[in-house]
């Protein structure tokens, strides 16, 4: 048992769950994928745990591939500017690509990285996100594919981050109001 349980409100989304709905996406992602080799690209550092059990529920063979970005400007639908501080080393030419998100919140980042990667003329693009938080969207972008739809919770575990903290509890969970209020 993780140490830091004092820090959590509620368990938002088990371990148990989480492993079930992996298990129902996979199975579409290998429906849609079927006779293709996809690129998968890891967003880093959230999701990182995400990446390796999707990875390994689905059937379908994929190539893996690793990024660090974050998205800067103004939250609004034309803000594209992406930081990228690790670049996947293929060429995604003619390929598919399959990019792996922890959280979709404003769009930001998934908006412009999608128009960045699309630059590099892939076969397809496409997002598959754990979690969607639709009500705070500022970008227009939909992920192909979301695990579970949540409210505007500070959540954390299975990948998310408070400072740091928590990436590596099984579970995602919601953070108490004086864990990030004190700071
Ligand atoms: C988080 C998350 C997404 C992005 C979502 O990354 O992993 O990439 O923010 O926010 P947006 O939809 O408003 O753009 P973060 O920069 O915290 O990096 P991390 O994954 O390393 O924690």
């Amino acid at each position: 048992m993780k140490e830091n349980l004092a820090d959590i409100e509620r368990i938002l989304i088990s371990a148990d769950q989480i492993a079930a709905r992996i298990k129902e996406v996979a199975a579409v992602l290998d429906k849609d994928y079927a006779g293709k080799t996809p690129i998968a690209i890891c967003i880093l550092k959230g999701s990182v745990v995400f990446f390796g059990d999707l990875i390994r529920a689905m059937e379908t063979p994929v190539e893996l591939e690793f990024m660090k970005v974050s998205s800067y400007g103004a939250g609004t639908v034309s803000s594209g500017k992406l930081s990228v501080s690790l670049d996947i080393l293929s060429n995604i030419q003619n390929r598919d690509v399959l990019i792996v998100e922890d959280i979709v919140d404003s769009g930001n980042t998934m908006y412009a990285l999608k128009r960045m990667l699309e630059g590099r003329s892939p076969a397809s693009v496409r997002i598959i996100s754990l979690l969607d938080k639709p009500s705070r969207r500022t970008a227009d972008i939909t992920p192909d594919y979301t695990c579970f739809e949540i409210e505007d919770e500070f959540v954390i575990g299975y990948g998310l981050d408070y400072g740091e903290k928590y990436r590596d509890l099984p579970y995602v969970g919601i953070l108490k109001r004086s864990v990030y209020e004190q700071n």
